[in-house]
């Protein structure tokens, strides 16, 4: 079943007391809406957060994650340590991961599959940079960022697969995308998971919005059939906003 999801994707912003301070006020703001509310603090206060959050209904996920489960990896965190904290989703392929640290195709294909082995779920996100846009190449751009690390899962995996569209261009830019341009790339991704497998698989995956969503453009992306929900930068470091977002749809 296609589900709303509504993630905060916290960066490197908030230490331990801002963090526990934020989810204790999201948490006293109403899920109107139904949407899976999550948020993706910083890996060192994500066990403190995850208690704050029990009782409610915000799921702590992470923000990244490596591909062994342990060993030499110095700086790295593992599949087996989220989850010894509560952790079961992670977001993985963000743009500033590919960006700033460097992470291509392969790896993030690596990781997502150690992300599966291990029951956890994914939220995997991809995007095109301005230039790909202007050059009309943002449809295979995003086409070949899912094929290389997505479409070689079995069909059973993609239970476990979420997806997050998200334009470089208008991450923390205040340059959303339009409705219409999230819709048209939502309708051509679900086209693709629809070619590679079939349509239970394409009408059941979410597939989320990220980029400059703030409570006055979240109703109108939301409202587009084939946006399940949205990735949140800034706008999530805030609860009113985050909850106004969740509460959007
Ligand atoms: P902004 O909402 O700040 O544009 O960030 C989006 C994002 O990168 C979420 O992962």
């Amino acid at each position: 079943m296609r589900k709303n999801i509504v993630a905060g994707n916290w960066k490197m912003n908030n230490d331990l007391s801002e963090t526990l301070s934020l989810i204790s006020e999201i948490k006293q703001i109403q899920n109107t809406s139904g949407a899976e509310c999550m948020v993706a603090p910083t890996f060192i206060n994500l066990q403190s957060a995850f208690e704050t959050a029990k009782g409610s209904n915000i799921e702590v996920v992470a923000q990244n994650m490596h591909f062994a489960q342990n060993g030499a990896y110095t700086g790295e965190i593992s599949a087996s340590m989220l989850k010894s904290v509560g952790v079961r989703t992670v977001i993985l392929g963000h743009s500033e991961r590919r960006e700033y640290f460097h992470e291509d195709d392969a790896l993030l294909k690596q990781k997502v599959d150690f992300a599966l082995e291990n029951n956890m779920r994914v939220i995997f996100c991809f995007g095109e940079k301005w230039e790909d846009r202007s050059a009309d190449n943002h449809f295979n751009v995003v086409e070949s960022q899912i094929k290389n690390a997505l479409f070689h899962l079995s069909a059973e995996s993609w239970n476990s697969i979420v997806l997050a569209y998200e334009p470089v261009w208008a991450i923390g830019t205040g340059q959303t995308a339009s409705p219409e341009q999230a819709q048209d790339m939502h309708a051509f991704i679900r086209g693709l998971v629809e070619k590679q497998y079939d349509s239970s698989i394409s009408e059941d995956v979410s597939i989320l919005y990220g980029g400059s969503v703030k409570p006055n453009n979240a109703q109108e992306i939301f409202g587009k059939n084939d946006v399940d929900g949205g990735l949140i930068g800034g706008a999530a470091l805030n609860a009113e906003s985050f909850m106004a977002i969740v509460n959007a749809f």
